[in-house]
């Protein structure tokens, strides 16, 4: 996998659609039966764009400290934001916007140095041939006329169509485009026979040998993709954490239940302390403005971030569970390891199990250094470190202590003796 995805660390989603129009759930809306299609579809109508500007999109991005931005290039819907050439279903041909979406947001992001990436999605509710076979194995999920056909009155052939136009759709993208990342999603309704997806796989290296693919392949993506809450048991491999800042991907002008900067702040420490990357999403207008309320969120955010960003970019995930209540980073040689307060400490900060001697303890982002003292440790049992703490070091929404050892942390994981 490329570098620049496990060091990025903060990852802007943008779920934009033409369910922005009447603020409904993208695409989820019409197969739930909350909207009729043609209600839906009547937003087509109603999308704009008229004040999409990626490049105050890139700088606000920045401003919240992420190095990548995912744009929704197709939801479930099947409504593309960009020219493609398989279908007239896209903001370029069927909407007043009548703009190449994604061409712009590319552009935008690469001149302000963001990596790049498209989510797309697998299932197609809208092609004619996507409802024509069904998952071999009965899935969880429900099952409708914009999913699957009744029983008996199953089309292969033009299933075979459908995979064929899905192919096109994604190789349109990768080439048109170069994503960094492809985000898929959507994958739940067929299984890996019918959508063969290890030959996608294959297709999309001979088509971007660079281009990371995230998890939503049924086993042949690169990483894993969490989805609204921090994994207790972390994954092994890269991830990534898909969040929103309200309760919605994209906009519904009800949905006031945003997430507050502290904590957003505690998530994405949490995250990269559990070895993940936060891809936080927002979901702007019709128009292709971001709401005061996103924008507040993403820019407090990036004054935390910039006065702790030696903690968060390019670390590695902290300590595993014993050694200290809460999350940290470790630098990738282990000489720093970084401390993430989220609470107001009691006169200490405490560690266990550390056999690498501390140079020295600061605060990260001020010049404080920190007095520490070492409490009992017998033989290769080492002792509990106890670092002295006042309020007058605390940042008011999370203090970081950066722990500077004399060489690379070696960690005792041991019971003590029988
Ligand atoms: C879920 C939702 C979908 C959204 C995605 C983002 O799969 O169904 O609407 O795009 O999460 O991860």
């Amino acid at each position: 996998m490329e570098p620049w995805f496990t060091s990025a660390k903060l990852g802007i989603f943008i779920h934009w659609g033409i369910y922005a129009v009447k603020g409904v759930p993208e695409s989820w809306s019409f197969f739930n039966g909350e909207i009729g299609y043609d209600d839906y579809m009547d937003q087509l109508q109603g999308f704009t764009a008229s004040h999409f500007d990626p490049d105050q999109w890139a700088e606000l991005f920045l401003r919240a400290g992420a190095r990548y931005a995912v744009l929704t290039s197709k939801h479930h819907d099947g409504v593309a934001l960009f020219d493609t050439r398989q279908s007239e279903l896209s903001t370029v041909r069927r909407t007043p916007a009548g703009r190449d979406l994604v061409r712009e947001f590319v552009d935008a992001m690469r001149r302000h140095d963001l990596r790049v990436g498209l989510y797309f999605s697998h299932l197609d509710w809208s092609h004619p041939d996507y409802a024509t076979v069904r998952r071999h194995e009965a899935g969880d999920r429900q099952l409708n006329r914009f999913s699957a056909p009744p029983p008996g009155e199953e089309d292969p052939e033009r299933w075979e169509r459908f995979l064929q136009f899905h192919r096109a759709q994604v190789e349109e993208v990768i080439r048109a485009y170069h994503p960094d990342l492809l985000w898929f999603d959507g994958e739940w309704e067929r299984d890996e026979p019918q959508w063969r997806m290890r030959e996608l796989r294959e297709q999309i290296r001979q088509w971007d040998p660079h281009a990371i693919v995230n998890g939503r392949m049924l086993g042949f993506g690169d990483y894993a993709t969490p989805e609204q809450g921090i994994p207790i048991e972390p994954p092994e491999g890269p991830w990534e954490l898909c969040l929103t800042i309200n309760d919605s991907w994209g906009w519904q002008g009800g949905d006031r239940n945003h997430k507050s900067v502290r904590q957003l702040v505690r998530i994405l420490a949490e995250t990269v302390g559990a070895g993940g990357n936060l891809l936080l999403d927002v979901g702007p207008h019709e128009d292709g403005t971001i709401t005061e309320e996103q924008r507040e969120r993403l820019e407090g955010l990036g004054l935390w971030v910039d006065r702790h960003a030696e903690a968060i970019y390019d670390t590695r995930r902290g300590l595993p569970c014993g050694h200290f209540h809460g999350a940290s980073t470790l630098t990738p040689d282990r000489r720093t390891l970084y401390l993430f307060l989220f609470d107001r400490p009691n006169e200490h900060v405490v560690l266990r199990g550390l056999q690498t001697p501390i140079h020295h303890v600061r605060v990260v982002g001020s010049a404080s250094k920190l007095r520490h003292r070492l409490y009992g440790g017998l033989g290769e049992v080492p002792g509990l470190v106890y670092i002295d703490i006042a309020d007058g070091h605390l940042d008011p929404l999370t203090t970081v202590l950066a722990v500077e050892f004399e060489q690379p942390l070696e960690l005792y994981r041991g019971k003590g003796r029988d």
